[in-house]
């Protein structure tokens, strides 16, 4: 076998002057199967692949791989009028299909992973030409073929007779859906967890940092962890609870960390005291929030928050079904997607919860979250630009750590910090 230098190798599409090449490697490629690989790769003539080269747009590209200015193996992506019959194997498929109708890769030059190199090539011109499905054909037994692609993210969808000896698995790539490569993922994962134990993700000072130190089990450090996340809502989280402190630290301010009292007050004393340092923005609306949060808290738990985790077996599910479900109304911007995940996330680091179900907990999926989680592959541009974003990240991280050592909130803070850090390079 050679060993190439894949930073020399160049893939191009192929033309009329090529076809010598492409018919020659298929014929040094067939000469050498042995009878049991016969059906791998059935031959075409020579006119046949001068004709494909010469009509594009009606058969559709041969991709060369050249060598030290030999071409080494090709692929061919076929858009011909047989995908209609392909198609009809497989249910459920949408939108334009394409064949990957042949990849051989000559036998001395087998073993640098060619053949992915290739298909990857292909899927890229693919989409290119607005190509939603890639199918591929692999015969029974052509284990280094199915395997190859399999790892590409190909299923195996069916099956057919294509001729009295030779049987061949259908193998179908949705281009537009993800294909996460988990374990490439896991790697970088490890690296960025490693990165920020060292404190090399731009340091480790999380924005509710700032806060008055209370005793970790007291109410009053569950009430302060609570009241200000349900106005952490798009906008800086670091001035946030800086204000929060601030607002905190001044005694004409402090009561309105305290639910029993902030209801005896007038709407305009609540209303100076969260405005004052700015820990409410928005003067009416983010007031309203506050009393409204003060009054379930009040009127649900004689205003001691620690009792909605006791009365819910500090169990994450149920706590998210209670606040998030059950009682939406009642739990105002807490009860979002992010900031009820990011609340929980916050209770557990900084009191003395602890939850029974902490894999349960999900990442908390703001712009920081959600950025670093599209930088590193495991969603999509249209996932990434979509109004669905923070459910799917949460979702994604869930899938990607099932049966790992990890746990979604391990990850929350380093990709927090990687992404409001300008995304350092992960070694
Ligand atoms: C399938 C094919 C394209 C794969 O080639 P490739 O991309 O160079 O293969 P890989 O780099 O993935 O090889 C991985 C390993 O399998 C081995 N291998 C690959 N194809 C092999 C074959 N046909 N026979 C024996 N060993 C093979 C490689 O030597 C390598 O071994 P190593 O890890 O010990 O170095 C190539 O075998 C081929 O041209 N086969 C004939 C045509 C064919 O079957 N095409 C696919 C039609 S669907």
């Amino acid at each position: 076998m050679t060993k190439i230098d894949l930073n020399n190798l160049d893939i191009r599409i192929c033309n009329s002057n090529d076809v010598k090449d492409i018919y020659n490697i298929q014929e040094i490629v067939i000469n050498n199967f042995k009878d049991e690989e016969k059906g791998y790769f059935l031959p075409f003539t020579e006119e046949w692949y001068l004709r494909i080269v010469n009509n594009p747009d009606k058969d559709g590209e041969i991709y060369g791989a050249f060598y030290e200015n030999k071409m080494i193996a090709w692929i061919f992506l076929s858009v011909s009028t047989r995908m209609e019959q392909i198609k009809s194997f497989i249910p459920d498929i949408n939108g334009k299909c394409a064949d990957i109708d042949g990849v051989i890769v000559l036998p001395e030059y087998r073993g640098n992973g060619l053949q992915k190199i290739l298909v990857n090539y292909l899927e890229k011109k693919a989409k290119e030409k607005g190509i939603d499905n890639v199918v591929a054909e692999v015969t029974f037994e052509n284990d280094y073929s199915l395997k190859n692609l399999e790892d590409l993210g190909y299923e195996i969808k069916t099956w057919y007779k294509k001729d009295e000896n030779i049987k061949r698995h259908i193998l179908l790539k949705k281009l537009n859906t993800t294909f996460i490569d988990k374990n490439n993922i896991l790697k970088v994962v490890d690296n960025l967890i490693l990165m920020y134990k060292r404190g090399e993700l731009g340091g480790e000072v999380m924005p509710e940092d700032a806060n008055p130190h209370f005793e970790k089990s007291s109410l009053e450090n569950y009430l302060y962890f609570t009241l200000p996340m349900a106005l952490n809502y798009q906008r800086n989280s670091y001035t946030l609870w800086e204000s929060a402190l601030k607002t905190y630290n001044d005694e004409e301010t402090k009561f309105v960390f305290n639910p029993k009292v902030c209801l005896e007050k007038t709407f305009e004393e609540v209303q100076y005291a969260l405005t004052k340092y700015k820990v409410a923005l928005q003067k009416q609306k983010q007031t309203e929030i506050w009393l409204s949060l003060c009054n379930t808290f009040v009127e649900l738990f004689d205003g001691d928050i620690r009792k909605l985790f006791n009365n819910l077996d500090n169990d994450v599910d149920k706590i998210r079904n209670y606040i998030q479900k059950e009682n939406k109304k009642k739990f105002p911007y807490l009860s979002g997607t992010k900031i009820c995940n990011y609340w929980m996330y916050v209770i557990y680091q900084y009191t003395d919860r602890k939850y029974t179900n902490i894999e349960n907990l999900t990442v908390a999926p703001d712009t920081h979250v959600c950025k670093a989680t599209h930088k590193l592959g495991l969603i999509n541009d249209e996932e990434f630009n979509s109004s669905n974003v923070q459910q799917i990240v949460i979702d994604r991280w869930q899938e990607l750590f099932r049966n790992t050592k990890y746990k979604p909130i391990d990850i929350h803070t380093p990709l927090w910090l990687w992404s409001r850090n300008g995304f350092k390079e992960v070694k």
